[in-house]
């Protein structure tokens, strides 16, 4: 057995890349292996959303470099968004790596693998995007199945946001067919899993060349036995119909949960943005959702400091944030992006202030999250188990349909598995988690008699 180290960094889909790269090496005799000197092969797969992240993996490089000069036979590959984005440009900067591969060519890993192995090899640099006429099609593969599993269902994105780099290196949106996204789900649920989480970069869209849609995956998902629970990331407010609304209504598997990002409070920065929604008509798009699933809980993306952004556009920023009462925010200060149209604008705000406008947002959302978490207490939720708590394994932990990480108690934990559907009171909150006992007869008739 071969030992192979992957690094990801990233969103969702790259770690469902990740996934999909120790799966095709598996039958090549590599074993996935915790640490870097433990490894023959060492693949870091990029992510290039903002600067730091091209940092980040700077610097992991840099620390590779060392370990290759000690063990010149061991191989290394940089794979992901960077890798899409730079190009050959990698081996200038980099020239101790052997495979450079962008995210539609992983497939050819084992390939490339093949090709650096043999003596007096070059290195391999594939970047290439599919063929815009190939349906995208493939199959989730998972090492170790746990009781929740991330499924894509679409690569790229065709928006072209004025300061994302996404669908320059991701490509055009390609969709798989939904007959194959359900092999898929039935493949997983045999193997143990519960939950499923689709994932694109702007699943709205799901099979819009195919004239297919997400909601009619999600109605034929919600038909397999077995399956507990679903969930779906990400969705772009301008493209999100009534159908997907609907689905909250009529399906119950359906989680009671949305990330639905915003982006600005302010609809000057929204166009500039090239975000194609007004404030109203998201929080249209809100209000629709919460009258479908009274329970939802909403998260959402926010970019601090975009060029041009004054006190003003980030004053209704924070009140929006305020006015829909987020779960959860992500609020990232913009990071200019090579080849993106936002990064030609003058930016005069200086970094003092964007910072600033930042621990501000943060503030005011920790808050909000912090609050809504304490009105948890007292309620009931229904949670499925992951497994012990990181923390404190003596606790069994897992999410609500609302998707907070909720820890059981120890002395109703026993007795509990993985994969264990349970309903909870809950005692106790913090700001990014909930915990409580397993509710009794006695809890859920005095929870329904005060909600009377
Ligand atoms: N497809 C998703 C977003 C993917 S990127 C969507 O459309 O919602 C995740 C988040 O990173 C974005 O929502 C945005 O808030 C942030 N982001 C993207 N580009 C950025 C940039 N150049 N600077 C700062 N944040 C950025
Ligand atoms: Fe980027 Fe916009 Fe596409 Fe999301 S919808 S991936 S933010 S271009
Ligand atoms: Fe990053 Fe690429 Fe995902 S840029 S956020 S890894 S699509």
């Amino acid at each position: 057995m071969k030992g192979v180290f992957v690094q990801t960094f990233g969103c969702q889909m790259n770690a469902s890349d990740s996934d999909r790269m120790k799966a095709l090496l598996a039958p090549l005799g590599y074993l996935a292996v915790e640490r870097p000197e433990d490894a023959e092969l060492v693949l870091i797969n990029t992510c290039s959303i903002r600067e730091k992240a091209e940092q980040k993996m700077n610097a992991v490089a840099n620390d590779l470099k060392r370990l290759k000069e000690r063990r010149p036979e061991l191989v290394l590959g940089v794979t992901g968004c960077v890798a899409q984005q730079e190009k050959e440009a990698i081996r200038r900067e980099l020239p101790f790596v052997d495979i450079v591969l962008g995210p539609d060519n992983i497939d050819e890993l084992p390939w490339a693998l093949e090709q650096v192995l043999r003596p007096n090899s070059e290195a391999y640099v594939k970047t290439e995007f599919d063929r815009e006429a190939r349906v995208w099609s493939t199959r989730t593969e998972l090492l170790n199945p746990g009781v929740s599993a991330f499924v894509s269902v679409m690569k790229g994105c065709d928006h072209f946001c004025s300061y994302c780099i996404v669908p320059h290196v991701r490509g055009r949106e390609k969709s798989r067919p939904i007959q194959d996204v359900i092999n898929d789900v039935k493949l997983l649920v045999a193997q143990g899993v519960k939950e499923v989480t689709f994932l694109g970069q702007n699943i709205n869209t799901f099979g819009k060349r195919a004239g297919e849609s997400l909601h009619e995956l999600f109605y034929r998902a919600h038909d397999i036995e077995g399956l507990e629970r679903i969930r779906f990331t990400t969705s772009h407010p301008g493209d999100l119909k009534d159908e997907l609304i609907r689905c909250f209504q009529e399906l119950p598997k359906l989680c009671s949960y949305f990330h639905l990002p915003v982006q600005s409070g302010s609809d000057r920065i929204l166009k500039t943005m090239r975000r194609f929604y007004s404030i109203d008509q998201y929080r249209e798009r809100v209000s629709a959702l919460r009258q479908a699933r009274r329970d939802i809980a909403f998260s959402t993306d926010f970019i601090v400091g975009f060029p041009g952004e004054t006190e003003e556009d980030f004053l209704q920023t924070l009140a929006l944030a305020k006015e829909i009462r987020y779960d959860n925010v992500y609020a990232f200060l913009y990071s200019p992006r090579p080849g993106t149209s936002a990064a030609e604008r003058e930016d005069l705000t200086p970094a003092s202030v964007k910072l600033e406008r930042l621990s501000r947002l943060q503030k005011l959302s920790h808050q909000e999250s912090c609050a809504l978490h304490a009105a948890e207490v007292g309620q009931i939720r229904e949670i499925l188990i992951e497994g012990p708590s990181k923390k404190d394994p003596s606790r069994l932990t897992g999410r609500t349909s609302q998707n907070v990480p909720c820890h059981v108690d120890p002395e109703d934990s026993r007795g509990l598995g993985r994969g264990d559907l349970v309903e909870v009171l809950i005692l106790d909150s913090a700001l990014t988690h909930l915990s409580g006992r397993l509710a009794t007869q006695a809890s859920k008739a005095e929870v329904q008699s005060e909600t009377r």
